[in-house]
């Protein structure tokens, strides 16, 4: 017992920790957070309403609504001297690097929520991420394609204002699309906590030595960009492209199934769900909604993605292997669809996830059980043994 993972007797790899906050029925496809199915909550509510839900637990009131919202409206600047940890990077660095280096500075500027044993200090520092977290992701963008950044406006929603500060530019006016910004959301819903994923599973470990918030959060962004976690969707994508056409599809399937190949089908998998994702559906959707939106008909991506995944699914190795598409198998083709480059795929997942990473790092700070996380070994290597002198080897 180590206060934060139980090992079992065995001490197998295996580790687990206790929470409230995100239950995951990996064998019936179900997803609840705080109790609530992610269909509902993709359905009727905004993403501010799932942080507050993630974060306190039960669903706001209108007023407790309108309250949080303007809390994290009135912290989605950044200090000025920020913008110059960008100038650091090349030109050409990728957005997660960027992303990396600026939420771990943050640490170095807002003292007044670190002290993580000051329950109003963790209230700032969370609410801080949430709301800056947009504001840092877009400047990223901005930066890597040598435009100005663009500063949040208050009067527009989280998601609209996120995709204002992306695509607008000084020299001509912006209108955010509702049906796009309604979108993005729900995208933001999909990613907003899942767990004891990898990401999350570092950042809990991260903060259980009393480490800086924002710390914690920059190790989960680095945890993240992993093609086996959160880079599969910018991989989904480029596999997609790789394929290229619908006749292409069978050989891809069947390199997928060589076991002497190493190729992997992005996108599909999952550690816990042996079912279909359910978040995949919902983006599914999502992804034929912007679509229509935005007038594409007949998107050959699209057409690749639903070809794989009617071949994958009737086919018995799949099916043997419990294969389902994942979150990350069709958001990279909505993420495309609605302006962003594959490179800034992962970053739209670290900047939903935030949420849930904090929500979980505030659980295991606040626990009074909490020690410090030290996963144990299985030794495998050599036993005890004598020195060898140089000239005698
Ligand atoms: C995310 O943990 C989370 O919750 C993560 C996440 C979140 O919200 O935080 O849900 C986000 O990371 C989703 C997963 C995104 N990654 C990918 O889409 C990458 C492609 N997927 C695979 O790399 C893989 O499925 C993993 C990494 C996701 C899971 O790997 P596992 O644990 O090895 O999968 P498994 O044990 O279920 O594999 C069973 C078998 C294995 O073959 P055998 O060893 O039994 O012979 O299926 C094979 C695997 O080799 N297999 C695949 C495959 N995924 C597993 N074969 C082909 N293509 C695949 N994608």
């Amino acid at each position: 017992e180590t206060g934060m993972f139980t090992l079992d007797p065995g001490f197998t790899s295996t580790a687990s920790c206790e929470s409230e906050i995100t239950y995951i029925d990996g064998d019936e496809g179900i997803l609840l957070y705080r109790g609530y199915p992610i269909e509902q909550l993709a359905e009727h509510g905004d993403f501010l309403e799932t942080c507050y839900l993630l974060l306190y637990g039960h669903l706001p009131t209108p007023e407790e609504k309108i309250d949080f919202d303007t809390r994290v409206t009135r912290h989605t600047m950044v200090h000025e001297q920020m913008s110059k940890f960008y100038t650091g990077f090349r030109r050409d660095a990728h957005p997660m690097a960027v992303m990396v280096g600026v939420i771990g500075a943050l640490s170095a500027f807002y003292h007044d929520s670190t002290d993580i044993s000051d329950p109003h200090q963790r209230m700032v520092a969370s609410l801080r991420m949430i709301a800056k977290m947009p504001t840092i992701a877009a400047m990223a963008y901005k930066y890597t394609i040598g435009q100005p950044f663009v500063h949040p406006r208050n009067e527009l929603s989280y998601a609209a204002n996120f995709l204002h500060m992306c695509f607008s530019v000084p020299a001509e006016p912006y209108e955010v699309n509702p049906v796009l910004a309604r979108a993005m959301d729900r995208i933001f819903i999909l990613h907003a906590d899942h767990e004891q994923n990898a990401s999350t599973s570092t950042v809990r470990l991260a903060g259980s030595s009393g480490a800086n918030p924002f710390g914690c959060i920059a190790a989960g962004i680095a945890c993240l960009w992993g093609p086996a976690h959160g880079g599969a969707n910018e991989a989904a994508l480029n596999m997609l492209h790789e394929i290229g056409t619908v006749d292409r599809v069978a050989e891809y399937v069947a390199k997928a199934k060589d076991k002497n190949d190493p190729f992997r089908l992005m996108g599909f998998g999952h550690r816990v769900y042996k079912n279909y994702d359910p978040r995949a559906r919902i983006m599914q959707a999502t992804c034929h909604e912007v679509l229509n939106e935005l007038g594409v008909k007949d998107d050959p991506t699209l057409e690749v993605a639903m070809e794989l995944e009617k071949i994958a699914l009737s086919d018995p190795y799949f099916i043997e292997k419990k294969l389902y598409p994942n979150i990350d198998f069709y958001s990279g083709i909505t993420l495309r669809a609605l302006g962003f480059p594959a490179e800034m795929f992962t970053v739209l997942f670290a900047l939903a996830r935030t949420v849930g990473w904090i929500a979980q790092w505030k659980e295991m700070v606040e626990d009074p059980s909490q020690r410090i996380g030290r996963p144990r070994q299985l030794f495998t290597g050599a036993p005890s043994r004598d020195y060898i002198e140089m000239e005698d080897r």
